[in-house]
């Protein structure tokens, strides 16, 4: 069995070495942009080349290494018939739980007036919080928005879920479907993305749906930067529509220096680090999967690329 491994890091053998002593069988090949082909059977990747598709032509499927795939469902020569895999949760949820907590409790524990307090010496307590005044609402409900949503519920906060699909979860208010977008955000003051990126979902994050959620609103985006319409976030902070803004992720990454979230202090922005991908946990994962598929087994994780996640 041959396995291509064709992702940009720059010391691929972090990921070759563990593949061979998971997968002995396995020949594996680092992906060479000059190289021949390989003939491989399946390719690990993370937003891989046009080049790859038009040089190997016997791949059986191809594994992503994000939850999200809207980098390799956007590669235009992707064969339709393969079958694409992602990565499941390995330990990303977890992760993403956490962060998303973090960026929570920053505004509703009002965690910068303390810190600003510190830089005054100023011994000074405020009133504790009131849950009910912290509603929180997670659009997308899959291996990443479930999690969050609990983690948040098992800490008494009134939670709310929309996806486009029926979901029911335990503590969990849920929604469905553009009919019950409305009354999910009449629900919500603290709105956390963490849906797909799909045609369907790109830049649902704009003005209008902002100007729906509670006073005082906050958005965590941990989904893809294409959900948001940057300049309609400008705007609703401006006229006090959203109070803050944590931001994992953006439509340029590295975030263009000079950009105008650079400058705003009620916008949080992290490096696209709210859930990393995990080396040891990911290739167990995946050479567990490839090593069912080469053996006729069914896995979970394929991608129905024209729902596109
Ligand atoms: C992912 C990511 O999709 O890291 O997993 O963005």
């Amino acid at each position: 069995m041959k396995i291509l491994f064709v992702a940009g890091d720059p010391k691929p053998e972090r990921w070759t070495v563990p593949i061979k002593e998971l997968l002995p069988e396995a020949e594996v090949y680092v992906w060479d942009p000059e190289g021949p082909a390989v003939g491989a059977d399946y390719a690990i990747v993370w937003q891989p080349p046009e080049a790859l598709f038009e040089r190997e032509k016997h791949l059986k499927a191809v594994f992503n290494l994000g939850a999200g795939i809207d980098g390799l469902l956007k590669v235009a020569n992707l064969p339709e018939a393969l079958t694409v895999v992602r990565l499941e949760d390995a330990g990303m949820s977890v992760q993403m739980a956490e962060y998303v907590l973090h960026q929570l409790l920053e505004a509703s524990r009002g965690m910068e007036t303390y810190r600003e307090q510190q830089r005054q010496s100023l011994w000074k307590i405020h009133r504790p919080i009131k849950r009910s005044e912290w509603p929180v609402g997670v659009m997308g409900l899959g291996h990443i928005g479930k999690p969050v949503a609990r983690t948040l519920a098992n800490l008494d906060y009134q939670v709310s879920g929309w996806a486009r699909g029926e979901h029911s979860l335990k503590g969990v208010n849920t929604f469905a479907g553009p009919d019950q977008l409305g009354d999910f955000l009449k629900a919500t003051r603290v709105l956390v993305n963490t849906l797909p990126l799909t045609d369907e979902t790109r830049d649902i994050i704009n003005y209008e749906l902002l100007s729906q959620l509670q006073p005082g609103a906050v958005l965590i985006n941990v989904g893809r930067g294409e959900h948001l319409v940057e300049d309609d976030l400008l705007r609703a902070l401006d006229d006090g529509t959203v109070l803050r803004a944590s931001l994992d992720v953006f439509r340029k990454e590295p975030l263009p220096e000079g950009h105008p979230f650079w400058q705003r202090q009620e916008i949080t922005i992290t490096p696209h680090i709210s859930a990393r991908t995990l080396r040891d946990a990911t290739l167990e994962q995946i050479t567990g999967k490839i090593r069912d598929h080469a053996a006729g087994r069914a896995i979970s994780g394929i991608v129905d690329t024209d729902r596109g996640y």
